[in-house]
């Protein structure tokens, strides 16, 4: 005897339809999707807060993503409730589960919303080792900022330009979700915080936030840094170069502005200077990041908290590059 199959649940989702280089919110869609498949090992999470990176608009584009993936939900963070009812962050990088060590470094990871479906739901599907209890003393919206833009800035920092306090350190484009996570991690952390934007408003925003100066892209600065923070790319890796003391470290981890500037390897090889890569962070940094977060009282900064079927103006103002902060979609009960 055939049985029929069962219903198929449907959730409330942010999601790829297409994608369009030029004009990335045209792919966009918010409406009903499938509930997420559990495969073994693997849990779900009722999502209560998720959070937006400029990961989910390169998604739109087309980047990281193939058209026979389509649709697919975005978002790359969320804090939620797991099925035992634990208050959970969830760590985006999805690894072999054969792999060990830094999961960053598995070759086969990747991330939610890349091979499996995203954050920007009502339930989200994970392996459970993915799962780092959230703080009693983050929100859910504060939480869902950390597993992407702040654990990126949490490992640039920490791990990969590896400055002790008292180094000075320069984060370029003040107002992104990465730079705000590190120039409040830095300050939080005893680093002399400088950073740059294009944005008068913005730079003094950033100094409210804990950096010690904000500057014009470009300027000349009072005396060279120990280390330089990028993810804004073509539109500032001279100045992040020019910015270096002898000896400096620059680590990248995004190209906003394009990702093809001049090397200027002269000075890269004259001024033994370090140009490291840097991307995402392991779930023990992540859970650390949120520990920290909690007990140095450093707070992600929200830009504005909208229900997620309003997601399409949060993707609008990332877009248009007016955020000062993160934006975060609350789901359900959040
Ligand atoms: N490797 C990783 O694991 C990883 C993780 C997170 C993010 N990323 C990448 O890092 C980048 C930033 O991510 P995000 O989420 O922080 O994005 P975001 O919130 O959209 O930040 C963008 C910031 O970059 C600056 N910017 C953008 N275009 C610029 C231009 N043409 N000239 C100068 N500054 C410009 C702006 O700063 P001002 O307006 O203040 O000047 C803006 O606030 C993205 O490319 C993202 O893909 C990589």
């Amino acid at each position: 005897m055939k049985f029929p199959p069962p219903p198929q649940l449907k959730m409330l989702s942010a999601y790829a339809t297409r994608f369009d280089s030029d004009d990335p919110l045209a792919g966009l869609a918010v409406g009903d999707r499938p509930e997420p498949e559990v495969e073994p090992g693997w849990t779900t999470v009722s999502v209560r807060a998720a959070s937006l990176n400029h990961h989910d608009i390169w998604s739109l584009r087309g980047v990281g993503l193939r058209e026979e993936q389509l649709p697919m939900i975005l978002g790359c963070d969320a804090a939620g409730v797991d099925e035992d009812g634990n208050e959970v962050i969830v760590h985006s990088v999805v690894g072999d589960p054969d792999w060990r060590g830094d999961e960053t470094l598995d070759p086969k990871r990747s991330l939610l919303s890349e091979r499996f479906p995203g954050t920007f739901a009502e339930r989200v599907a994970v392996p459970r080792r993915n799962l780092v209890p959230k703080p009693g003393a983050l929100t859910f919206e504060e939480a869902a900022c950390l597993p992407t833009a702040w654990l990126t800035a949490y490992r640039m920092l920490f791990k990969r330009a590896n400055v002790a306090p008292g180094a000075t350190v320069l984060v370029q484009g003040a107002g992104g979700g990465v730079a705000t996570a590190a120039i409040t991690l830095g300050s939080r952390a005893g680093l002399r915080m400088w950073t740059t934007s294009r944005s008068e408003g913005k730079r003094e925003r950033a100094v409210q936030l804990g950096a010690d100066a904000a500057f014009e892209p470009g300027t000349r600065l009072p005396e060279r840094v120990d280390a330089v923070l990028e993810t804004v790319g073509e539109a500032t890796w001279a100045h992040s170069l020019r910015a270096l003391k002898q000896g400096g470290t620059l680590v990248v981890a995004g190209a906003t502005s394009g990702a093809a500037p001049s090397a200027e390897l002269r000075r890269v090889f004259f001024l033994q200077l370090n140009v490291v890569g840097s991307t995402m962070g392991t779930r023990d940094e992540l859970e650390r990041l949120a520990r920290f977060c909690a007990e140095a009282d450093a707070r992600p900064l929200v830009h504005a908290t909208l229900p997620l079927e309003r997601a399409r103006e949060g993707f609008e103002a990332m877009a248009r590059g007016e955020l000062f902060g993160k934006i975060v979609f609350t789901v359900g009960a959040g």
